[in-house]
This record gives C-alpha cells, sequence and structure tokens, in this order.
C-alpha cells in the first residue's frame, strides 16, 4: 500500500473522548447504558452523533428508517460509497461497548481521512443503523436499507406492535418510511464493522483481533402451553392441565437437545411469564420467548423445526394446548471473501495477532451482506462479557480496532479505483 496511507492512523484521544462523551448518554449506576432503540436516551445520543458529526465538518444524513450517517464525499458524482457503522442503541441495562464502539470508530475513520486531505476513490458513511437489538424488530435499519423488510415484520415484531409504534412516533418514523428505505446495492462499495467480540475465544488465544468468517442465523417465536386454571389446592395432582410443567419440562429440553443433536448451536429460553399468575391458581398459560442460532445454513432450519417439534411433544405429555407465533428471521451470513482479506492484511500490517472466528452474536453485517461485501472486526471483550454493564474492552484494543478498520476501509476503498 502507498506509504501516504501506510502511515496514517486514527486519534485514539479524540475516540477516548467521543466515547466518555457517549458513556454518558443513558448512563446506569452499574456502569452501563440504557438505551433501548427510540428510547429518550438512545434519541439523545443520535442527536449527540449528529452534532459531533457536524463539528467535525462531515455531511450528515438520516434515512427513511432513521439511520444516521455522517458523511464523507469524494469529488466522482458516481463514486460509490464504503458504508462503516454500527449501532447507538442499546440492550436493557446493556453495557457501553456493543454498537457504540462500531460507530465512534466509523466515525473516528472519517475524521482521520479529513485530517490527513486523502482523497478517495469512494465516499466514506459512517452509519448507525436503527434498533439493531431487537428491543423493537432486530437489525430494523440495516433490514430496511439492504430492501428485505417486510409488512409482516411490522405486524408481529418481537418486542410487541405497541412498543414498536409507540417507538416510530417518538422518532417521527413511519411504516411507509421504514419500508421505502432500500438503497441500490450498485451505489455500496462494501460495509465494514467493528465491533467487541462479545464472547471469550480471543483473550483465550491471545489474539488481539478476530476476522469474522459467518454470522449466526437468529430465529424467534413465541410460544404458549395452553392448559386450565384450577384451584391450587383442591385439584388432585393428575388431573391438572398445568402450562408450567409443559413449559418447564420444554426450557429444560432445549437445553439437553441442543448440547446432545446441534452442538455448534445455541437456543435461550429469554422470559417466561405464568397467567393468571397466582400462589393459589393452576397456571392456565404459560407463554415463554424462544431464540435458537447456528451460522450453518444447513442445521439452521432443522435447529427451528427440531425445537418446535419438542414444544408440541412436551405439550402433548401433559395434556396441553400449544400456540406458536413466529416473530421473525434473520439469517446466517457468511462475511465476504475481499473484506476478510482486506481485514487480515490491515491487522498484518499493523503487526497485530489475528484469528479468523464466527460470530455468535447478530449484527446490521449480516443485512448487509447479500447486497455488497461485508466484514467484520472483532476485539477482545473482558471475562466474555456482553450485553450486560460488565461489559469492558481494554482501551488498547478498541484503538488497534478503529486502526485495523482504517486500513480494512481504504484498502477495499483503493481496490475499487
Ligand atoms: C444482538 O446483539 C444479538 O445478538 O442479539
Ligand atoms: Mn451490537
Ligand atoms: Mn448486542
Amino acid at each position: 500500500m502507498d506509504s501516504t496511507f501506510s502511515a496514517l492512523r486514527i486519534n485514539p484521544h479524540r475516540l477516548q473522548s467521543n466515547f466518555a462523551a457517549l458513556s454518558a448518554i443513558g448512563a446506569t449506576p452499574e456502569g452501563g447504558v440504557n438505551r433501548p432503540a427510540l428510547n429518550t436516551a438512545h434519541l439523545e445520543a443520535r442527536q449527540w452523533f449528529r452534532q459531533r458529526a457536524m463539528e467535525a465538518g462531515l455531511d450528515f444524513r438520516v434515512d427513511s428508517a432513521g439511520n444516521h450517517s455522517a458523511l464523507l464525499t469524494c469529488t466522482d458524482p458516481a463514486a460509490p460509497t464504503l458504508l462503516l457503522g454500527s449501532h447507538l442503541d442499546s440492550v436493557p441495562n446493556g453495557g457501553r461497548f456493543d454498537g457504540a464502539l462500531g460507530v465512534l470508530a466509523a466515525l473516528e475513520v472519517l475524521c482521520t481521512v479529513k485530517d490527513f486531505g486523502l482523497t478517495l476513490p469512494v465516499n466514506l458513511e459512517a452509519i448507525d443503523f436503527t434498533d439493531e437489538e431487537g428491543t423493537l424488530v432486530g437489525l430494523l435499519g440495516s433490514a430496511a436499507l439492504a430492501g428485505h423488510l417486510t409488512p409482516q415484520d411490522l405486524q408481529s415484531p418481537r418486542g410487541g406492535r405497541d412498543a414498536l409504534l409507540d417507538g416510530l412516533a417518538c422518532a417521527g418514523l413511519t411504516e411507509t418510511g421504514l419500508l421505502a428505505a432500500r438503497r441500490d446495492p450498485a451505489t455500496l462499495a462494501g460495509y465494514l464493522e467493528l465491533h467487541i467480540e462479545q464472547g471469550p475465544r480471543l483473550i483465550q488465544v491471545g489474539a488481539d483481533i478476530g476476522v469474522v468468517t459467518a454470522i449466526v442465523g437468529i430465529a424467534s417465536h413465541r410460544l404458549a402451553f395452553t392448559g386450565r386454571a384450577d384451584h391450587a389446592g383442591t385439584t388432585p395432582m393428575p388431573d391438572r392441565l398445568d402450562a408450567a410443567q409443559g413449559a418447564a419440562a420444554f426450557t429444560l429440553a432445549v437445553r439437553q437437545m441442543v448440547m446432545d443433536e446441534f452442538p455448534e448451536c445455541v437456543a435461550n429460553v429469554g422470559a417466561l411469564h405464568l397467567e393468571p399468575g397466582a400462589f393459589n391458581i393452576v397456571p392456565a398459560r404459560a407463554v415463554l420467548a424462544l431464540e435458537c442460532r447456528s451460522a450453518d445454513p444447513s442445521i439452521f432450519d432443522p435447529l427451528e423445526a427440531a425445537l418446535l417439534e419438542r414444544a408440541r411433544l412436551e405439550a402433548e405429555r401433559f395434556g396441553l394446548g400449544l400456540e406458536i407465533e413466529f416473530l421473525g428471521k434473520h439469517a446466517p451470513a457468511p462475511m465476504s471473501a475481499l473484506a476478510q482479506q482486506a481485514i487480515t492484511e490491515a491487522a498484518e500490517a499493523l503487526d497485530l495477532r489475528h484469528i479468523p472466528l464466527a460470530s455468535g452474536a447478530g449484527h446490521d453485517a449480516q443485512s448487509l451482506a447479500p447486497l455488497c461485501p461485508a466484514g467484520m472486526i472483532f476485539v477482545p471483550s473482558v471475562g466474555g462479557a456482553s450485553h450486560a454493564p460488565r461489559e469492558f474492552t481494554e482501551w488498547q484494543d478498541c484503538i488497534n480496532g478503529a486502526n485495523v478498520l482504517l486500513h480494512a476501509a481504504l484498502r477495499i476503498g483503493l481496490h475499487i479505483s
């Protein structure tokens, strides 16, 4: 690579001061942030991002899906755009790094290229996608941009229809706008995202950088085991149609089944609600939130089918009914060879130890993967912790990741010409 480019580094002080300022928005007493999509703190964080980008002399745009973008355009009006980004929303009571690091590093790359007066043959865009975390729908802004979003996705979102409508109203967004946010893939040169690993592997093997090979597919269902409310004191045990028994047996079976039959996959029962919900009433209804994940497209559908079949069997075993509500699915996504190569070369040029690894978490990059060369860079998560306030990445690792993002972006950007 040209020596003008190879000596380039991001400004770690500016990145750190931006990180501190952003972390204060929606800060929780436990040291994390609470910025579920389109809540007040999340909207404030987006406002902060806009302000920061404009102060840096960048252009700014918000699309009809609410995706917020800082822009560094090049002189060629026909040039494609290289997207860099992640998300500013968090899970409820989440950590400071998930998503935020990727958006701030993207902004930092644009500022660095601008500071050094470099001319690239691509536009650079630092993008903050709407509702990555799935408080409302999940990968909402990126799916809208990719043109994958369907009216059905908005009818039965996993966070509930009312929450979605309330959030959209607070942010001044509409369903029509979401469904019209598609970008022409011919205008996109690629997508790169820096993210914390959210797992223990990089630290276990002493690597600085993960070159992501693929992102898991995620399927979400709400299951309701239905029985009959009865007096909890007078109804003999064998006569009960106890919905809690079906839900409990299923929850235990999920773990065993995945470990025995789908060892590369995971599944989670993340919420369980009993109705009517009293000490002295046999539960008539047990509603649970089921999610399953696999990075392997040939296993993903069989995994989902096997879990639902197991729910039917457990319902039958306890004489219960079963209602299954499908709440959305994101396909497993391999990352592009071009992006993986650019990230690997960038890590090598920066003398950083790197390994290939698949992502067990969902990311906006999986929405972009079918459209353009998409890739992800992981940096180590201390203790593998994430989606919790104790989520932490050493500052040097954040800087390393941002420099790899910069150099991978330069490689892809220059490759276009
Ligand atoms: C998002 O971070 C997810 O993997 O659920
Ligand atoms: Mn994330
Ligand atoms: Mn997350």
